[in-house]
């Protein structure tokens, strides 16, 4: 079984990701640690202060095809933005697509005191990279799950009864 959750960031990929691969007894992966652990750099905003976006979207299109590629059976955390490149949707579509639909607000609540994600700085900017990015997320996902209202147990809960 290989699924991917996509969202905007704060929409809780990371956390439910845990929680499913926990529940499913299956290997959880978070592309952006990969990223880190394969990189020199001890950070992701490290990547962006230092080598620019362009440079880290490389290295997140070559941590996902090697992830995809290599594994049969997992839970995929992926970042926010893995849906900007075009090679990286036919990867996706390889897995189960699961998207985290959060509101801006509940978002910006969520992730208020966050100083580490590089494309969060800018609230204007991210409001509108939130905006442009809705059509693909909800295009490529397999099934979306609202998680603005629910807490992590009912959106699991809602998971599994989507893929079971
Ligand atoms: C990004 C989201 C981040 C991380 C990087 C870029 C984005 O991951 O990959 O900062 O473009 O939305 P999270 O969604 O886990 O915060």
């Amino acid at each position: 079984m290989q699924i991917s959750l996509i969202g905007f960031m704060g929409s809780g990929k990371t956390s439910i990701s845990k929680l499913l691969a926990n529940n499913l007894n299956l290997n959880c992966i978070e592309l952006d640690e990969l990223i880190i652990n394969n990189s020199k750099f001890k950070s992701i905003s490290n990547i962006f202060d230092q080598k620019g976006e362009d440079y880290f979207r490389k290295l997140e299109n070559q941590e996902l095809e090697k992830v995809i590629l290599i594994n049969t059976n997992f839970i995929l955390s992926t970042g926010g933005g893995i849906i900007v490149n075009k090679d990286n949707l036919l990867l996706l579509k390889k897995t189960t697509v699961i998207y985290l639909e959060t509101s801006f607000d509940v978002i910006c609540k969520r992730l208020k005191e966050d100083r580490e994600r590089p494309l969060f700085r800018d609230l204007k900017k991210a409001y509108q990279l939130y905006l442009n990015r809705l059509n693909t997320y909800e295009q490529i996902s397999d099934f979306q799950i609202n998680t603005s209202d629910c807490n992590k147990s009912k959106i699991l809960e809602l998971i599994l009864e989507k893929i079971n």
